[in-house]
């Protein structure tokens, strides 16, 4: 029997590559979106549907609105939660924009999930490196990040995205740990890799678009692939013995020089950005998932290049001719 699972927020560039999955596996999926009306958002993943017949379903669900998810949710396996706001720049009020959304929107799925726990078996959350580290450092000492540390030093006014997503997380396991529900989050840095959908808002599509067209250099330095990260929350719903926290990221840090000499050697015809020649920093630790869900992550230089590829396909990005 096929089981039957929930992606919140499937419109969102992780959950797309994470439904993909999980349809190419089997599995009935059930997908939470904002509106069924905006076929901007929905186009691919209605295509996705059509090529998986019977097997993907949409269905309207906010994260500020209190039981959204409580009929999606009903009777399904497993719940995969993904939406929050992802969003580093441009940002009116963080309370508003970043913070109710995440944290709300967390307790109405874990809360939805409590309901149904005669029939959910997990709930797999998307959380952050974020909620884990507290600077671009490392720990100190010569030490790494592991999946013990909490970022207790972002608020409201320091780094709020960061904020949401510790304290989104936060409020996941105080609810799980009272309810006896099983959770496991998957903590990703900046995800990186091939999309899905024509859409170019997601902070990760945004900051490649910017850098292929030579408009922005900048890039957080911590990162992974889409398809590894999808595939995480595959294992961490699979492996019985899942437990905790997984770190799903590169150990070290990478710089855009990195970034550029790779993008500038694979499309020779494109003039990129030179890039910062910073120092490659080993600061997590991402042990745990290697061993315990046995997840390989793929090279940076595959997950950039197809990227690209992707990127210029679907007519997002238009890389500056030489
Ligand atoms: N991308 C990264 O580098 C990265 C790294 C670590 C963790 N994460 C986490 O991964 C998750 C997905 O991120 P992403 O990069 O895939 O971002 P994304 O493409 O911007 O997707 C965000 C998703 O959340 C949904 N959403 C936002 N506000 C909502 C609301 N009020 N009600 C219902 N849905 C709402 C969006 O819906 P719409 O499509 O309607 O806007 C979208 O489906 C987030 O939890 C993020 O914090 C991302």
């Amino acid at each position: 029997m096929a089981y039957e699972c929930v992606v919140t927020g499937a419109t969102g560039y992780i959950a797309s590559e994470l439904v993909k999955q999980l349809l190419e596996k089997g599995y009935n999926v059930k997908g939470s979106v904002r509106s069924l009306n905006n076929k901007e958002k929905i186009q691919h993943l209605i295509n996705l549907g059509a090529a998986f017949p019977g097997k993907l379903t949409l269905h309207e669900a906010d994260l500020l609105s209190d039981g959204s998810f409580d009929d999606i949710v009903k009777g399904t396996d497993l719940v995969f939660h993904t939406a929050s706001p992802f969003v580093i720049r441009g940002i009116e009020d963080p309370q508003i924009d970043l913070v109710d959304p995440a944290v709300k929107g967390t307790k109405n799925v874990i809360g939805a999930a409590m309901k149904s726990k005669d029939s959910v078996r997990r709930v797999v959350l998307t959380s952050s490196t974020a909620a884990v580290v507290k600077n671009r450092k490392g720990p100190g000492n010569g030490s790494l990040y592991t999946e013990e540390d909490w970022n207790d030093e972002s608020s409201l006014t320091e780094s709020p995205y960061m904020y949401s997503k510790a304290q989104a997380e936060r409020a996941a396991w105080d609810m799980a740990k009272e309810a006896g529900l099983d959770l496991v989050t998957i903590n990703p840095s900046l995800v990186l890799g091939p999309v899905l959908t024509s859409r170019a808002d997601a902070t990760s599509i945004i900051l490649m678009k910017e850098f292929v067209e030579n408009t922005e250099g900048s890039m957080l330095p911590r990162q992974v692939d889409v398809r590894d990260v999808a595939r995480a929350h595959v294992l961490a719903a699979e492996v019985a013995t899942a437990k905790g926290r997984f770190i799903v990221s590169h150990e070290s840090t990478v710089s855009t020089k990195f970034l550029s000499d790779i993008l500038s050697e694979h499309f020779p015809q494109y003039r990129f950005p030179a890039g910062e020649d910073t120092p490659s920093i080993k600061t997590l630790d991402n042990s745990k998932v290697r061993t315990q869900l046995g997840l390989q992550l793929r090279p940076l230089k595959e997950t950039y290049i197809d990227m690209v590829t992707t990127l210029i396909q679907q007519g997002i990005a238009v890389p500056v001719a030489k």
